[in-house]
């Protein structure tokens, strides 16, 4: 259980904040035109993100002990309930094992900054540099593992020692740093460009797959219908108000994709030339190449604003990456009787090997393909784009139409103990609006009634 209230909700945004806040967003947000793609995202976040949330907050909270465990209660004990648990589980693994790979990225770029090693580098090789360490068959699987390791050390400690105690140091952290690097970033030249592609939409970019994508991205933000919330809720005290959390959580996930945005694309824009599309090498190779452009003359500011962006990207990886570890361990923790180090150290082990899969689709694994895309981006956009909105859609059916009304109104109001003026819209969007509308982008997706 989190000792307290302020704990639940770091959590909870620790694990919602992460590289989809630094890393995707910027990505996505470049290759899909700025601002038209941002207000999209967050009509998503409003309108399906915060309410999947508190959805996932009520399942978990309402007495199970990992996911699985929790959907079974919510259904008023029915076992077959145990097993659509289970998807979050599987999904669990799918999802830190790609992560992780980034997450890798980043601890091995904030080791360079730290040894100063991106000092003199050419626009030209920081390019070869990433790809040469990206293509390589050992040396990212190395910091992979390294990053995954450090999670299950995390996972290990327990609740409140490991994920508790994490997400209070790492988030205020994480908060600073984000502050001083917008402070930086805004004082650059052109950083009105900058400014502008975040904030002047021009909605003739917007297209379906915009929109997919724009939905991909606000619940890859939050984390929503994969269960990672639903197994951190179930460490929620009764006390918790989850609306009132869940909106908390997607406040503040959403400000951070913005602050990063304000690191990035003025950052991006103070050197003519270079473009806000570049996708997912943005942050490894034109940022460290701006790092050293811009403060150039200033080689001590290269190396703290470079030191301090990516460690900043590794605590927001790693925040998150605990909550998807922590899922599928605390599943093998309960249900196997297993001692949460040892879930956790095997979880962590099938998620390394995993991840080589996926690492390697950067390199000697590059042209093996399923459904036309490498391991890597087959398990993007599965999560993205497919478990995530499906899972969500599924809670959503399941606490809309199987549960019963009064259980969910008791969640939402802890027993009658607060008012919760929002919970006939919410009630509305979850049986109607949310599984309507998720169908709907689907079909059209992929092309039905075309
Ligand atoms: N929500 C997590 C992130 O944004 C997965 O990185």
């Amino acid at each position: 259980m989190f000792a307290s209230k302020v704990g639940a909700i770091l959590a909870a945004a620790g694990s919602a904040v992460g590289l989809g806040n630094v890393w995707r967003f910027p990505t996505e947000t470049g290759e899909h035109g700025g601002a038209a793609f941002i207000l999209i995202y967050v009509l998503f976040m409003l309108l399906l993100g915060v309410p999947i949330m508190v959805t996932e907050f009520a399942i978990g909270r309402h007495g199970g002990k990992d996911v699985s465990d929790a959907f079974e209660k919510m259904s008023g004990g029915k076992k077959g309930w145990r097993w659509m648990g289970l998807i979050p589980v599987v999904s669990g693994f799918l999802v830190l094992s790609y992560y992780a790979v980034v997450a890798g990225w980043t601890l091995y770029y904030a080791f360079e900054a730290l040894v100063n090693g991106f000092v003199g580098k050419t626009a030209e090789q920081f390019k070869d540099d990433f790809n040469t360490f990206s293509s390589d068959s050992l040396h990212p699987v190395f910091w992979t593992t390294l990053i995954i390791a450090l999670t299950c050390g995390i996972v290990a400690l327990g609740v409140q020692r490991g994920i508790e105690r994490g997400s209070k140091i790492m988030m205020p952290l994480l908060f600073l740093f984000i502050l001083v690097l917008v402070g930086c970033s805004l004082s650059l030249p052109n950083a009105h460009l900058g400014l502008q592609f975040l904030f002047q939409p021009d909605f003739s970019k917007v297209d379906s797959s915009v929109i997919l994508s724009a939905m991909g991205q606000a619940f890859f933000s939050l984390s929503v219908g994969l269960g990672c919330l639903c197994t951190y809720a179930c460490y929620f005290r009764k006390d918790v108000d989850l609306m009132k959390d869940g909106l908390s959580v997607a406040g503040i996930d959403t400000l951070v994709a913005l602050l990063s945005g304000l690191i990035i694309f003025p950052a991006v824009y103070s050197i003519p030339g270079l473009s806000p599309d570049a996708g997912p090498s943005l942050v490894f190779v034109t940022l460290p190449n701006v790092f050293q452009q811009v403060f150039g003359s200033m080689p001590w500011l290269a190396y703290v604003f470079s030191l301090v962006f990516y460690l900043l990207l590794v605590m927001a990886a790693l925040t998150s990456s605990i909550s998807m570890l922590e899922m599928s361990a605390a599943y093998f923790h309960n249900s196997f009787r297993l001692p949460r180090p040892f879930a956790a150290v095997l979880v962590s082990v099938v998620c390394v090997v995993l991840s080589m899969f996926c690492s390697w689709s950067f390199g000697d694994w590059s042209d093996v393909k399923i459904l036309g895309m490498n391991f890597f981006d087959l398990f993007d956009f599965l999560v993205a784009k497919f478990i995530m909105p499906i899972g969500g859609m599924l809670m959503c059916v399941f606490l809309g139409w199987v549960v019963d009304k009064q259980v969910l109104r008791a969640e939402l109001t802890n027993n009658g103990t607060i008012r919760s003026p929002l919970y006939p819209l919410y009630r509305f969007i979850i049986r109607y609006f949310a599984p309507i509308c998720i169908l709907l982008i689907f079909a059209n997706e992929l092309g039905w009634g075309k």
